[in-house]
């Protein structure tokens, strides 16, 4: 199988430019349906690498691009474990291997209520979730990343509890649109992104998004999550995209889009981040302010 190369993918200037050209169509107010064309103008890669959240390297936004880059990502071994037919301690290229790297331009929600929209490149969760073979009686995936205090002065303090936690149902891992990430803009994940690889799933807010991943556990078990194990009543397992739940400390009916200006005021959430089309049927009878 042909693995695409990073000189496969659209190169930064071409997504710049068609950015200013919506930008323009957008000034002169052109044609309704540019809007949604225009909500997926994917912001600069300075924006996408200069305001972050890694608590691993400080809670502040500009903390991981000051910080992260005295992480070492190579070499890199991920522990795959549980319920599979293929466990073991994996070098990350061997585990990418054979796996088609895809581009994806995914709308962005941090559960603070900013946002933006980041064309990532990676594999989906499912390819490599068929390639390590998961065995009946699985429900969930479990997610940690890497514990070394000396490259991640954040671990030194007790801000969250480490490893940094994630997970999914299986189904929602197994969704096409869930995505191992291992760029952006068509150049190796940044440190301070979650290099060199780490989860994004489009329609939940952005926290279940786990970085710097070094360990994917089958289970039957709903793993705990470190969010959710710091405030509960704050951060549910789910954390679907949800503009008519609130957080319990501000609304999340609107949201503030990165680099959008001064003027440009906020724009309206939209439900599972504007992908319900493809994931609403995974809740179906499910309340979602019970499951926020
Ligand atoms: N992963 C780890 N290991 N540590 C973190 O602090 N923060 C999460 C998520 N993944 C976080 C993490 C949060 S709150 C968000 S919003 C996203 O990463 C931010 O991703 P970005 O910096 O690439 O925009």
């Amino acid at each position: 199988m042909k693995t695409p190369r990073w000189s496969d993918v659209t190169p930064e200037a071409l997504y710049l430019n068609r950015r200013q050209i919506m930008a323009g169509a957008a000034a002169l107010s052109l044609a309704p349906q540019l809007a949604r064309a225009e909500a997926l103008t994917p912001n600069t890669y300075e924006e996408i690498t200069g305001y972050n959240n890694y608590y691993e390297f400080g809670t502040g936004k500009e903390d991981p691009a000051a910080n992260a880059s005295m992480l070492t990502t190579s070499p890199w071994t991920v522990k795959v474990d549980g319920m599979v037919d293929k466990p073991g301690d994996y070098d990350l290229g061997e585990l990418l291997t054979g796996l088609t790297v895809e581009e994806r331009i995914y709308r962005f929600r941090c559960v603070e209520a900013w946002s933006m929209v980041i064309p990532w490149q990676g594999v989906t969760l499912a390819s490599l979730l068929n390639k390590i073979g998961v065995q009946s009686g699985a429900k969930y995936v479990a997610f940690e990343t890497l514990v070394r205090p000396e490259e991640m002065p954040g671990q030194k303090m007790g801000i969250l509890e480490w490893p940094y936690r994630e997970g999914l149902r299986l189904d929602e891992a197994m969704h096409p649109l869930t995505l191992l990430a291992t760029g952006i803009y068509g150049k190796p994940m940044p440190n301070q992104n979650g290099a060199p690889i780490r989860l994004v799933v489009p329609w939940k807010y952005g926290f279940k998004g786990v970085k710097a991943i070094v360990r994917i556990s089958l289970t039957d078990q709903m793993p705990q999550t470190t969010w959710n194990m710091m405030a509960a009543n704050e951060y549910g397992f789910y954390a679907n995209v949800n503009p008519t739940v609130d957080h319990p400390r501000w609304s999340q009916a609107s949201e503030r889009l990165i680099g959008a200006g001064l003027l440009a005021g906020r724009q309206d959430t939209l439900m599972f981040n504007g992908y319900g089309d493809e994931v609403a049927s995974l809740y179906a009878g499910m309340d979602l302010a019970v499951n926020y």
